[in-house]
């Protein structure tokens, strides 16, 4: 099977075409015939600046395919389901930019029907940080009308994550306001359901939320904590919730003590690879009841332009998410 891997760090250019065994899946895995790969951030920073435990890394966290091969014990799987894929490539080396990939059955989840893969494949990293995030605070589960009565401030609402943290949100039932750096971001995140749309560049942040929300937003879903947490303490309401999960804008932060302790705040950084693996199963079920439901989806018209690369070209795209680029990028790896 081709694979597209890299086996020490550094730039794109250390990731090449090979050919390898089909894996076979042990114990508890399935196999995965792979249609589309998602990139995110995490793909191109490990392979440019972390490095890997393993001597050889095919990259890719996320994706989405059919299974074509089960393993030992596992029931609740059949070769031939349509599935997408969570943390693929953690503590192992083998993840998404392959033709076929094992993975615990555990990371295989069920795309419902009528689902594309496209959407499968951007569900991974930036769905299940965005129901982390979204989860953070007073409510635990997102469902129609979770967030009923609440109002969430998500930064970068352009962003992947920010794209993902919109649409939940606004499914649960949430007020959503969103902050953006520019107009074509601004019709991306009103593409992707935000109620309120405020352009940090131009505008001022605290009084727009203010606006929407006087007393405070319930949660903010936070990009750029270094850049932004003075807004976010400023915005968010008595015993609310500040959930972070990035180091966009710098490395650290300070926050005023008082004035947070005196709202009785709540500050939740997270990371998938690490996540509770009970908090990432009720991920995994809320989003896929969410796309389940077609209330979530890909594509400009939902605000997430989609960019699209052959495996082959596995470095371009990684060069396109390390350059910023708006949306999401798709491998295509084989037919639908
Ligand atoms: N902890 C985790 O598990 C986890 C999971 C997923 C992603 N991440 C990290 O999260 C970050 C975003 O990932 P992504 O896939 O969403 O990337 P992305 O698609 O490139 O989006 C990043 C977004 O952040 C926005 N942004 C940057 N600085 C901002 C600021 N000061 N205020 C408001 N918005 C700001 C950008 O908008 P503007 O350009 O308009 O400012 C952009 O829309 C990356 O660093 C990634 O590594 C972490």
């Amino acid at each position: 099977m081709r694979a597209v891997v890299y086996t020490e760090t550094g730039p794109s250019s250390v990731l090449h075409l090979v050919d390898r065994p089909v894996p076979e899946p042990g114990p508890g895995e399935v196999r995965v015939r792979l249609v589309r790969a998602g990139v995110n951030p995490t793909d191109w920073k490990f392979r440019a600046v972390m490095g890997s435990d393993f001597d050889e890394v095919a990259p890719g966290q996320d994706g989405a395919g059919v299974v074509d091969a089960l393993g030992e014990g596992v029931t609740d799987l059949a070769v031939g389901d349509r599935v997408w894929l969570v943390l693929a490539q953690y503590q192992r080396p083998y993840g998404t930019a392959v033709d076929q990939t094992v993975q615990p059955a555990a990371f295989v989840t069920k795309l419902p029907e009528g689902v594309s893969y496209d959407v499968g494949a951007d569900l991974g990293v930036p769905a299940v940080t965005a129901h982390r995030a979204l989860t953070s605070g007073d409510v635990d589960r997102l469902a129609p009308g979770t967030m009923a009565g609440t109002t969430v401030l998500v930064a970068g609402g352009a962003g992947a994550v920010g794209n993902a943290a919109v649409q939940l949100a606004v499914w649960a039932g949430a007020t959503v306001v969103t902050t953006v750096s520019s107009d074509e971001k601004a019709a991306l995140a009103r593409a992707a359901g935000a109620h309120h749309v405020v352009d940090y560049t131009t505008q001022d942040v605290v009084a727009a939320v203010r606006e929407v929300a006087p007393d405070g937003v319930d949660l903010v879903v936070e990009v750029s904590p270094a850049q932004n947490i003075g807004i976010d303490v400023e915005v968010v309401r008595n015993h609310g919730t500040i959930a972070y999960y990035a180091n966009n804008g710098g490395d650290s932060f300070s926050m005023p003590v008082r004035e947070t302790f005196s709202k009785n705040l709540r500050f939740q950084g997270l990371i998938v690879y690490t996540l509770d693996r009970e908090l990432l199963a009720h991920a995994l079920e809320d989003v896929t009841a969410a796309v389940a439901a077609g209330a979530f989806h890909v594509g400009e018209e939902a605000g997430l332009p989609l960019h699209r690369y052959p495996l082959e070209r596995l470095a371009e795209a990684h060069d396109a998410v390390e350059g910023g680029v708006v949306g999401k990028v798709l491998i295509d790896i084989s037919d639908d």
